[in-house]
């Protein structure tokens, strides 16, 4: 059956010049070659990457609440302050002092510790948190803390709003003179998403603190030292084949000291070396001086996020450079073997046997079956003969004691030119499993690169679209827009990731969360503050995606041809064929999705994302503007009309015999 149409069809995809209005004389042929199936996907195809970029990990997906909990920014008191009080001699001015201090503390790795003294009953002070705190109406909250006192017994807890109203309290008491943890929970008795901790003394003397924290009880599956569950919620609707982990330029650090380091990010909380958080000071016009890593968040909880959200761990390692748009400070080669080791070292950490030290520290840690890890990264964005020469001695020392291991490789910052092509030159000789390309480029350039991997050599590495967003205005401008006009160009260029699935093997969106008191980067597929968070048009392209990726290819034509944008996978697990066809033009367009010679009929599940508006965008007043909507179509003797709306994604999920 074909329908009768007399609409016009505005051959004007976004981007594309604009044409004359024209009649759509026929609708659109969509031919799904179901009887010839192709390669089988990577079941990992469509996953997230996880970077400590605009708070996303602390102040973010990690809910500590406290700000500087362990005394070891660089400016020691930092999210600290004295409450200001009239004392008895009738001053204004605070009843006591403090001061952070480094004799006899906690433990080597935290250092400093603040040192109270309290001159007057009710000496207080307060924690800000990370730009406010949120607290929820009836949700409680692990308050704790290390303490040894030289006399007082116990630290009264607040929690209030910024007119000072009390929303939660309680007490930590028993103190001895030897450092201990002492906690206790408070319940919040309204919502506000700028509250802040008061501390208060209530007895003379001095106090020595640290670690201290208030933390959310209901975190993901109720993990003590858990994520914030709204956050994780919205990735595990996205079900992901993979998650990338800890970034990003994060892995390199500016110079070497701060590179990402995954053995101190494991074990004791108190016992991880709080570090400055690269994305502190790399923006001129966005600074951040309180942007640190506490790694409460760290490798253990990356691979358990892992688990939990049901993807595969891809974690990547600093192969000895530090970030080449900073220092590219390069350990010498003589030294790389402390790099490797932390490589195999992990691998162990991860897969290891119990019996093994690394394996006995996950399984101490809460895990004693193995995370089954079967990926890892050997550097972030990195380029150049350096590199290689790196690369070449983490591949030895990896391929020889982990075979089972893939080795993913960069081909550096941009996906195109120097030194994109000598870095692919390189690859194709030494063979990683895996390349690692990074495209932040306009929309424009998505929609025109739907091609790009048709011609690539399909016996050479196969391809990690690793780091790609459409940048609305520009690389790194702050006016980006997590808008519709870049989410459906993403959505075009996904549909030739897809028919290149023999090739491309993964691919996520970066970066993936950010806060909207404390981003450095936009845009960004999750935006969050102290209390919700939302998915924005590109999280909801990605989520479209990953829950309709199928198991093996189907070739469909046209591929990409005035605006349409199409690719098909069977879904051998639920026998169901899955059609994405992405309409890039203003207008309706009538299309017939001719599974040629099946024969079949039934009614297939619809899933579409649209919007009139290219400038459209989800926000927190608005979190569902551009969000999947679930509709279905039939299917009539091997043919499926349907009108794809303007600007819209659209994938049918059709049952097969
Ligand atoms: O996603 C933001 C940054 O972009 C990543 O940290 C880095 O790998 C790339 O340059």
């Amino acid at each position: 059956m074909r329908p009768s149409l007399c609409i016009s069809l505005l051959v004007v995809a976004i981007g594309h010049a604009v044409a004359p209005s024209q009649e759509q004389a026929n609708p659109v042929v969509v031919h799904v070659d179901v009887a010839h199936p192709g390669a089988a996907l990577s079941p990992q195809m469509f996953g997230v990457f996880f970077e400590d970029i605009n708070f996303a990990a602390d102040g973010g997906l990690y809910p500590e609440l406290v700000k500087n909990r362990s005394f070891e920014f660089s400016e020691p008191l930092m999210g600290w302050h004295e409450t200001l009080a009239v004392n008895a001699q009738g001053l204004v001015g605070p009843k006591g002092e403090m001061d952070v201090r480094g004799e006899n503390p906690l433990n080597a790795t935290n250092p400093h510790y603040l040192r109270v003294r309290a001159y007057e009953l009710g000496y207080s002070f307060y924690n800000t948190g990370f730009r406010g705190m949120g607290v929820q109406s009836g949700a409680e909250y692990r308050f704790s803390a290390y303490v040894r006192s030289m006399g007082p017994k116990s630290i009264r807890a607040t929690v209030t709003d910024a007119a000072g109203k009390v929303l939660a309290s309680g007490k930590l008491e028993g103190f001895t003179g030897r450092w201990q943890r002492y906690e206790t929970v408070l319940r919040a008795e309204a919502t506000d998403d700028h509250a802040q901790l008061n501390l208060i003394l209530d007895n003379k003397g001095e106090v020595d603190l640290d670690m201290v924290s208030l933390f959310p009880v209901d975190t993901w599956k109720g993990r003590p030292n858990g994520l914030r569950k709204d956050l994780v919620q919205l990735l595990y609707d996205m079900h992901p084949g993979f998650i990338r982990f800890p970034g990003g330029c994060i892995v390199e650090g500016r110079q070497l000291l701060t590179r990402y380091r995954w053995k101190t990010t494991v074990g004791d909380i108190a016992k991880r070396q709080t570090i400055i958080n690269r994305w502190n000071d790399e923006f001129d016009q966005r600074p951040a001086p309180d942007y640190f890593q506490s790694f409460g968040l760290g490798f253990y909880e990356y691979f358990q996020l892992a688990e939990d959200i049901g993807a595969r761990p891809l974690p990547i390692l600093n192969c000895g450079m530090a970030c080449q748009f900073n220092s590219s400070e390069t350990a010498r080669m003589e030294d790389l073997h402390e790099y490797i080791q932390d490589a195999l070292d992990l691998i162990e950490f991860a897969n290891g046997p119990v019996s093994t030290p690394w394996g006995k520290l996950r399984a101490e840690m809460g895990h004693p079956a193995p995370f089954q890890m079967e990926m890892l990264g050997v550097g972030n964005e990195q380029w150049g003969p350096r590199y290689v020469e790196r690369y070449k001695l983490f591949a030895a020392a990896l391929r020889a004691k982990h075979p089972e291991i893939k080795l993913v490789a960069s081909a550096g910052p941009a996906p195109y030119g120097e030194p994109f092509n000598s870095m692919w030159t390189a690859w194709r000789e030494l063979k990683p499993d895996i390349v690692d390309e990074h495209s932040y480029m306009s929309p424009e350039w998505f929609l025109s690169n739907t091609h790009r991997y048709d011609k690539y050599d399909r016996s050479g590495p196969k391809v990690f679209v690793g780091e790609y967003a459409a940048q609305t205005a520009g690389m790194a401008r702050d006016d980006n827009r997590n808008n519709w006009r870049g989410a459906i160009a993403e959505a075009a260029y996904m549909t030739g990731l897809e028919r290149n699935g023999d090739v491309v093997r993964m691919a996520s969106y970066a970066p993936l969360m950010a806060n909207v008191h404390a981003w450095q980067w936009t845009p960004d597929a999750i935006w969050f503050n102290n209390l919700r968070a939302y998915g924005t048009p590109n999280y909801y392209v990605q989520s479209v995606f990953a829950n309709n990726a199928g198991t093996r290819l189907v070739p469909a034509t046209p591929r990409a041809e005035n605006g349409l944008y199409t690719s098909a996978a069977m879904d051998e697990r639920t026998h169901e064929l899955i059609v994405k066809a992405i309409n890039t033009t203003a207008d309706r367009m009538q299309t017939e999705i001719d599974l040629d010679g099946s024969g079949v009929s039934g009614t297939a599940k619809a899933t579409v994302l649209e919007s009139a508006d290219l400038n459209a965008e989800n926000s927190f007043e608005h979190p569902r503007a551009v969000t999947p909507q679930q509709e279905s179509a039939e299917v009539h003797a091997g043919r499926l009309a349907v009108a794809l709306a303007p600007y819209s994604l659209n994938v049918y999920r059709i049952p097969m015999q």
